[in-house]
């Protein structure tokens, strides 16, 4: 279906122009998959899945003992598979109604139950420091103290913490 990618406003630029620019190119070419909820032809929310990993080298010490520590001891490597959240936005038309939350628990569940392709323990996401609160509401757990940069956090969720 062809939707009006350009009416979609969320209230962050860069959100925006990432689903009316670079979604298409990014889903032909392999590198995220763009899904977008709809009511009625409106375009509601919008986020890209694409595979991650976590790794020892972009944790720092204490925090990596928290996700190594998860594993037996025979099982712990030097970095863990995952998929990653890439693009995450509700428009402000639809905003604080839960929507947000609802598709993470969509997201969640579809995730848990494929069981067919290649084997993940994380979710990732680099959230943006106002959507911390966010994700933390839905479950994820910020990986380091410090930002990796400004804008955003690494946050996991990890798929057998029940
Ligand atoms: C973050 C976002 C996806 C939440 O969507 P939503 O449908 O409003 O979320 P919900 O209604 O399920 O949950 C609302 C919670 O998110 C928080 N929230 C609302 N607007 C927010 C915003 N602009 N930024 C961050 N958090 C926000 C609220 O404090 C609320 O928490 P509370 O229930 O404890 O009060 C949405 O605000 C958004 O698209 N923001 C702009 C883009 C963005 O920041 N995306 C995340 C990129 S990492």
């Amino acid at each position: 279906m062809d939707y009006k990618l350009g009416e979609f406003d969320c209230g962050d630029d860069d959100l925006n122009e990432f689903l009316l620019v670079d979604a298409k190119p990014c889903l032909n070419l392999s590198i995220a998959n763009t899904f977008i909820l709809e009511d009625d032809g409106r375009i509601v929310a919008y986020f890209c899945l694409l595979n991650d990993k976590i790794s020892r080298t972009e944790i720092t010490g204490s925090r990596w003992k928290k996700i190594k520590g998860r594993f037996p001891k025979s099982k712990q490597f030097r970095s863990y598979p995952c998929i990653k959240i890439g693009r995450f936005a509700v428009s402000l038309d639809y905003r604080g109604k839960n929507i947000g939350s609802d598709l993470m628990d969509m997201i969640k569940d579809f995730l848990l139950k494929e069981q067919s392709s290649s084997a993940f323990r994380y979710i990732t996401v680099d959230a943006y420091l106002s959507a911390i609160h966010f994700y933390e509401k839905n479950g994820f757990v910020q990986l380091n103290e410090k930002d990796e940069n400004e804008h955003t956090r690494l946050m996991f969720y990890d798929k057998l913490v029940i």
